[in-house]
């Protein structure tokens, strides 16, 4: 990322910062100006304080329009092969996920996909979906690998996901989902597949630096809580954060676990009880909602938001951009749904695709707010009320996108 351009003021803007130091809904400060210096928010005050005829820079008058953060996807499947609408047909017609899992479709169809591509044909394939996320505002995205399944297929999902940040002007964080099902060659071992894992797959990703952290599907119909427990101890001996599916389809206790670990977030959260919620307020957990896959598959239990608001326990909000469960590239959406479905504020589901996001993938000092010292991961709105982001889905509104400082184009 080039840091080194021009400083920037930015003035005329409403600031919707997402700081909770701010006292304000949103953050949100008027008459208030912006300074970019080397990629990083150097100044946010007064705009009486800054005279734009005397600035030694780019001038940007906003308009009056809306400036926010970068808008974060915590957690995305967006790399894989092949495409599941077959599946999507049956459901309709009465077949269940786990059932269509359970005989070798599901994860397993796409795993089958992906092995028969290689690296440069996964970022081809990858490309649409990352620039419609990114069309809309998304700045940061996480991309998790898992339809691989042998050391060498997920490394090449990870090499493509990292790829990807090469032709599009996004943060790439990548994820190790190694352990999202019991690859077929391990059917009926599934210990020694975790074993495969922890001794040569964890210690390889951390050495090449190929992931942040390592997330894990604990479910009946993939690995259970104690296999779970040993791929985060050694996640957690390699210094790589923890990340979880969780309590989507049952309750097997993975919350409690991974908030032992300190994970940074735990994903999906329908079965989730309140002993797990109150063991991730005290860790700092992030729970992240994953509406699209709860909408996608027909879901009817819904993730105990009114419990997690009242604990205290930040919620990100993320489109689980997958070929089953969540074919969707779209934040928007996200917003949108996460207050429908869920019952989120408009201010929760901004939160939970900027600061809360950002938490989600352990870049709270990076980005998700608008505040002095951060990264100028900047989206400017045709809009005037932050509450529109959730309440209207199908126009663009996006003006500007800035990544680090500096204008791009998707
Ligand atoms: O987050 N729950 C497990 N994994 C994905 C679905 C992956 C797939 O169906 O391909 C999810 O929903
Ligand atoms: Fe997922």
């Amino acid at each position: 990322m080039n840091t080194t351009t021009t400083p920037q003021l930015w003035y005329n803007v409403r600031i919707a910062t997402l700081d909770p130091r701010v006292d304000a809904p949103y953050g949100l400060l008027d008459d208030q100006a912006l300074v970019i210096r080397d990629g990083h928010i150097h100044w946010l005050g007064p705009a009486a304080e800054q005279d734009p005829a005397r600035f030694e820079g780019t001038v940007v008058n906003g308009g009056g329009r809306l400036l926010t953060p970068g808008l974060i996807d915590s957690h995305t499947h967006l790399v894989y092969g092949g495409q599941r609408s077959n599946e999507f047909a049956a459901r309709l017609a009465g077949d269940s996920y786990e059932a269509i899992a359970r005989r070798g479709g599901g994860i397993l169809a796409t795993v089958n996909a992906t092995r028969e591509l290689d690296e440069a044909a996964l970022v081809q394939t990858a490309l649409p979906r990352l620039r419609a996320l990114c069309a809309e505002g998304a700045t940061t995205v996480e991309i998790k690998s898992g339809y691989g399944l042998t050391v060498a297929d997920e490394l090449k999902m990870l090499r493509a996901a990292k790829a990807l940040a090469r032709q599009v002007p996004v943060r790439i964080r990548t994820t190790l989902l190694a352990a999202h099902a019991v690859p077929p060659e391990y059917k009926g071992r599934s210990d020694d597949y975790v074993d495969l894992i922890c001794r040569e797959l964890i210690p390889r990703v951390a050495e090449e630096g190929l992931a942040e952290a390592v997330d894990v599907f604990c479910e009946n119909i993939a690995f259970d809580a104690p296999q779970c427990e040993r791929l985060f101890e050694t996640a957690r001996a390699h210094g790589l954060g923890i990340k979880g599916h969780m309590e989507q389809l049952s309750n097997l206790g993975g919350s409690r676990l991974a908030a032992r670990f300190g994970a940074w977030s735990v994903d999906h959260l329908e079965y989730l009880d309140d002993a797990a919620i109150a063991a991730m307020k005290e860790a700092g957990t992030v729970a992240c909602l994953l509406p699209g896959a709860f909408y996608f598959l027909g879901e009817t239990k819904l993730p105990p938001v009114a419990a997690l608001r009242e604990a205290g326990v930040p919620m990100a909000l993320a489109t689980d951009c997958n070929p089953g469960s969540s074919p969707l590239a779209s934040l928007r959406l996200m917003l949108n749904m996460g207050c429908v479905l869920f019952g989120l504020t408009p201010e929760e589901a901004l939160a939970g695709v900027t600061r809360e996001g950002a938490r989600a993938l352990g870049l709270s000092e990076e980005t998700g707010m608008i505040r002095e010292g951060m990264a100028a991961d900047l989206l400017l709105w045709d809009l005037d009320d932050p509450a529109q982001l959730s309440y209207e889905f199908g126009p663009q509104r996006l003006v500007k996108r800035l990544l680090a400082g500096e204008e791009t184009h998707v």
